[in-house]
């Protein structure tokens, strides 16, 4: 028996991947599912392969930026030009959906409208776009990009959803639709295209933030835009961290850096002082250098974010992302299925691609 999510947060959802999934069982396909069931699971994900690839995925990502500003001009691979596309047009549907007029502080039930018109759109087009012969990873895929945008019970967004939209971007990584000379526009373009659609539906739809701490969080809704974020400012000889809270500063360089682009968000949503509403992010800016805050960051994150039992007992695992104990010699090992070679996801991104996309952005 299959069971996908257990937790509200996919309801509905969960019966129609229950129902495709039957079928690839059957023929021998693999369990999606949750695993982390209560908090001592916890330590078996940290052993897990999908965590050992996750944890590859932010790092190789976090190199591929070092010292690049969101306006380097990149050359856009087709599959690249593929995934903004299919931004792009979520970003429509949200103009389609209009909230409700009725007023709520919180939670505007338009949102879920707009979930359900995700869901279904998005398992038509992937299934059409990300032509594989396994349909197993297209429903993987679609399951965690579908689970990116919120929650459309409580109306929420938080790290859970960014994680899920972090996973779709390392699976296509582990099945070989992105490449290594993908990983700069994976974060300067997909990903930061991805936090523009998310800003947006929580200010439409006035979404509440998910399991925040408020002011002790490092902030209400995202967290890796501020580790990827802190490497793009690596070897910056201008902008030093304790400048970071400076809002002439941020209006100049919100759009060259994601970390200033962060920044700005709180400044526009969260009313009075800033080291009273964002006080870990203004001791943050006390640290000497941007190296320092993003090595900080990156441990903050595994405990705070992948540590966390709230938060990781709603990730499903099957065939993409392995449950399975990671074997330390082989990390980034994949199923006997899929042919990918068994090296770390981060040696995987260093080897020099010889593949020339073909057209520039911007
Ligand atoms: C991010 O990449 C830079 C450059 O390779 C490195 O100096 C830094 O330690 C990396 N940080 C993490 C958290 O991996
Ligand atoms: C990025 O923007 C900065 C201004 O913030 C500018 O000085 C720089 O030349 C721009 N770089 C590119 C590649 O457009
Ligand atoms: C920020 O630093 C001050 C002084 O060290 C400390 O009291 C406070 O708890 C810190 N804030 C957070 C959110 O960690």
């Amino acid at each position: 028996m299959i069971t996908y999510r257990t937790s509200r947060r996919t309801k509905g959802f969960g019966n129609i991947v229950v129902l495709i999934l039957h079928v690839f069982t059957v023929k021998g396909g693999m369990e999606f599912k949750t695993r982390v069931k209560n908090e001592s699971d916890i330590e078996e994900w940290e052993k897990s392969e999908a965590y050992d690839d996750y944890i590859g995925f932010i790092t190789a990502m976090n190199k591929s930026v070092t010292a690049i500003p969101l306006n380097k001009t990149l050359i856009l691979s087709d599959e690249i030009k593929k995934f903004l596309r299919i931004l792009n047009m979520i970003d429509d549907w949200i103009t389609e959906v209009e909230p409700l007029k009725e007023s709520c502080r919180f939670g505007n039930k338009a949102f879920s409208t707009f979930y359900n018109l995700l869901k279904m759109r998005l398992s038509d087009i992937l299934s059409n776009e990300i032509l594989l012969d396994d349909q197993q990873y297209v429903t993987e895929l679609t399951a965690y990009i579908v689970d990116s945008f919120g929650n459309p019970t409580r109306i929420d967004y938080g790290t859970g959803h960014e994680l899920s939209f972090c996973m779709f971007l390392c699976g296509l990584y582990k099945i070989n639709i992105l490449k290594q000379s993908d990983s700069k526009a994976t974060v300067n373009v997909l990903f930061s295209r991805y936090l523009e659609i998310v800003r947006r539906l929580q200010l439409r739809y006035q979404m509440e933030p998910a399991g925040s701490h408020g002011a002790w969080s490092l902030d209400d809704y995202q967290f890796v835009p501020f580790i990827w974020g802190s490497a793009q400012l690596i070897e910056n000889p201008d902008l030093n961290p304790n400048l970071f809270v400076d809002e002439k500063v941020v209006q100049l360089f919100k759009s060259k850096y994601m970390f200033l682009g962060c920044i700005d968000f709180i400044m526009q949503v969260k009313k009075g002082v800033f080291h009273e509403h964002s006080n870990q992010l203004w001791n943050i800016s006390g640290v000497q250098s941007w190296n320092k805050i993003n090595e900080g960051l990156i441990k903050m994150y595994k405990k705070e974010v992948l540590g966390k039992f709230p938060i990781i007992q709603h990730v499903p695992f099957g065939k993409i992302f392995q449950f399975k104990q990671c074997d330390k010699k082989k990390t980034f090992a994949t199923s006997s299925t899929i042919k990918v070679s068994s090296q770390s996801l981060l040696e995987k991104l260093k080897k020099p691609d010889t593949l020339e996309p073909n057209i520039i952005n911007k």
